[in-house]
């Protein structure tokens, strides 16, 4: 694990980073918290997976875990989001805490990438808008990835879905860790200046396929 960065410091930059630009309700355009985001690369990091590793974020919005990946020492981080938009902040951010040398950011619907990773972080959408638009990233990132850390809104149909879905694409959920998320009212019809959300942090391994 990286002995450079502190899990406060990685917080602290990860909190200095710019947000969606122009955030689009239909494609849930929520960015993780600074502490969430702080959790899910540290908890990574501890497991090994992220110093020089290969990881890909998808959906990465402006890329608060890419960036976060690439500051506890990951070889090569790739970003992909179908939003060029938020990739130029995405790009301004890496710049910002010096790590754009090791980040790559792609316009592209995770649908259609062909990549390998060691790693892949993901807060895709949720679901709210269109039901169950996370499974294409679940599918996605278990086909790339050899392990997944990965964000779901709290429910427990959510997670008995989720379980059997992983199951099913010959993924083991390692451990589903609940945790609340600020988040700062962002699209025109929240009427509260902040709301606090229920999330399930997922650690999941893909098996190795048997002969
Ligand atoms: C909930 S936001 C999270 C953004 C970022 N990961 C974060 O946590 O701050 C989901 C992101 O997925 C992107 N997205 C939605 N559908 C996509 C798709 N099919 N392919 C690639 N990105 C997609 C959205 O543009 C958005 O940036």
């Amino acid at each position: 694990m990286s002995a450079l960065l502190p899990r406060k410091q990685l917080g602290i930059l990860l909190s200095q980073l710019k947000g969606f630009p122009d955030p689009s309700p239909n494609m849930e355009q929520y960015e993780v918290s600074d502490e969430v985001a702080a959790t899910i690369v540290f908890t990574a990091a501890t497991y090994g997976d992220i110093e020089d590793r290969t990881v890909y974020d998808l959906g990465c919005g402006p890329g608060r875990l890419a960036i976060g990946a690439a500051l506890l020492g990951a070889s090569k981080v790739v970003g992909v989001d179908i939003d060029s938009k938020v990739l130029n902040v995405a790009k301004q951010n890496a710049v910002q805490v010096g790590v754009q040398e090791r980040i790559e950011f792609v316009a592209q619907a995770i649908e259609t990438l062909s990549a390998k990773a060691d790693t892949v972080l993901m807060n895709a959408p949720f679901g709210v808008q269109r039901v169950h638009a996370d499974q294409p990233f679940l599918q996605k990132a278990l086909e790339i990835g050899k392990v997944v850390y990965s964000l779901h809104k709290t429910s427990e149909g959510g997670r008995k879905f989720i379980t059997r879905f992983v199951s099913n694409l010959g993924g083991r959920i390692s451990f589903v860790q609940e945790m609340s998320m600020a988040l700062p009212a962002t699209m025109n019809f929240h009427e509260k200046k902040r709301y606090t959300i229920q999330v399930d942090f997922y650690r999941i391994e893909k098996q190795e396929e048997t002969v």
